[in-house]
């Protein structure tokens, strides 16, 4: 059979990072590579009590039901309380659509905005994920320089004139791959810019809650005055990526389109997820389960750090993270990462090369390593075996 697939398909290998994580389950395996939660970070307990409540008072209707797309009522409420924690006041119901995730928000986006050729900006580099979303819609990605401010607005206001871009995408907080956080100066600018050439900005924030060190800041949505900023936030990683849930807030315009992509993708967020989670933010289990879990993270950071400092050779240099669940470091050394991913695999340990969060440079020195998911001695063993891999490849390129 020859299957006549769309042309979108072209581009979707999905292949940049397959064979690694095919890998992952062997159990020696130390991951690196992934950005899942830390499991004792699941609040099992809670769920467990609301969920044998929702389903034990009869509620059948709330809970096995459909329910509208735009998502249940007093979860969209305490969802308004909540983006007031991103600096997002006087948000009204018609302004929230509840997704299956921030990935469903990103697709959405997509789906609403995007056309084969048009123009999508992106932080270089940025989520791996939302770049091969875009390229399912066929647009054409381009990225913008960055530095340790955020966007470098002298680019990002040439490559608007340039391309006319239909949206940029950025995640503002802790981003992934590299865990940069945006001045509030470089958000207001941001959001001045964009609304000045009517240009949407789609700012995903799954990590803005997981800081272990610095300031608050607040998101760029907060300094949104001409509705052209959608913002989206997902309870993945600070309750359960498993509950799929998040929501988008926007101009109430965009979001009935929103509400419109949806309808043909999933109907509805699992009732089930969104009342477990309504009912967990209204009982206020959530800030106290990630107080809970940020010295987790914060140690296993650290961890991280100082066995980058023990381990890893002197070319390597990293950007040490406030918050978030990421490393991001390259080698100044004439090293493939892409290359050596799976030697590592070899070394029982397991990262993700740079390469893949480019829309399209071919850098080749850059490595994304994740720190939640792995105990400390686990992270220093992994880190052991990772320097003693690019010690000995960065010695064998030098006598190339
Ligand atoms: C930047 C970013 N956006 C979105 C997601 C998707 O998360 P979810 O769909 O589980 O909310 C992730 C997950 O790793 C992410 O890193």
């Amino acid at each position: 059979m020859e299957y006549r697939y769309s042309e979108r398909m072209a581009k979707m290998n999905g292949a940049a990072t397959r064979e690694i994580l095919k890998l992952l389950t062997r159990p020696e395996i130390i991951s690196f590579a992934g950005g899942f939660p830390a499991t004792q970070c699941l609040p099992q307990k809670e769920v467990q009590e609301i969920a044998h409540e929702l389903l034990s008072e009869g509620k059948a209707t709330a809970v096995l039901q459909y329910g509208t797309t735009e998502g249940f009522v007093p979860f969209r409420e305490e969802l308004i309380k909540y983006v007031k924690t991103a600096g997002i006041e006087n948000v009204s119901l018609d302004e929230t659509l509840v997704i299956s995730g921030g990935q469903q928000g990103i697709d959405l986006m997509s789906k609403i905005f995007l056309d084969k050729g048009d123009v999508v900006l992106v932080e270089n580099p940025t989520y791996l994920t939302a770049l091969q979303i875009f390229d399912s819609y066929q647009a054409k990605i381009v990225g913008v320089d960055a530095d340790e401010n955020g966007l470098k607005l002298d680019d990002l206001e040439e490559k608007i004139k340039k391309h006319h871009p239909k949206f940029i995408y950025v995640v503002s907080t802790f981003s992934n791959p590299t865990g940069k956080t945006y001045s509030i100066e470089n958000r207001k600018q941001i959001a001045e810019i964009t609304a000045k050439y009517g240009v949407m900005v789609l700012e995903d924030d799954p990590y803005s809650k997981l800081r272990f060190e610095g300031e608050w800041v607040p998101s760029i949505k907060s300094f949104d005055k001409a509705g052209n900023v959608v913002y989206l936030t997902s309870f993945s990683k600070v309750l359960s990526p498993g509950l799929r849930t998040g929501v988008a807030v926007g101009n109430k315009e965009v979001i009935r389109k929103l509400t419109i992509g949806k309808q043909g993708v999933d109907v509805t967020t699992s009732n089930l997820s969104q009342l477990i989670v309504a009912e967990y933010l209204k009982r206020g289990y959530l800030f106290p389960n990630i107080e809970k879990s940020l010295p987790i993270y914060r140690e296993r950071k650290n961890a991280m750090i100082a066995a980058i400092q023990k381990y890893m050779p002197e070319e390597f240099s990293f950007i040490n993270a406030q918050g978030g669940l990421f490393i991001w470091g390259g080698f100044d050394a004439p090293i493939d990462t892409t290359k050596l991913a799976p030697e590592a695999i070899k070394y029982d340990v397991a990262y993700i090369q740079g390469q893949v969060f480019y829309p399209n440079a071919d850098v080749t020195n850059m490595i994304r390593l994740n720190f939640s998911n792995a105990t400390v001695e686990k992270i220093d063993l992994g880190m052991s075996h990772l320097g003693e891999m690019f010690k000995k490849e960065i010695a064998k390129a030098k006598k190339a």
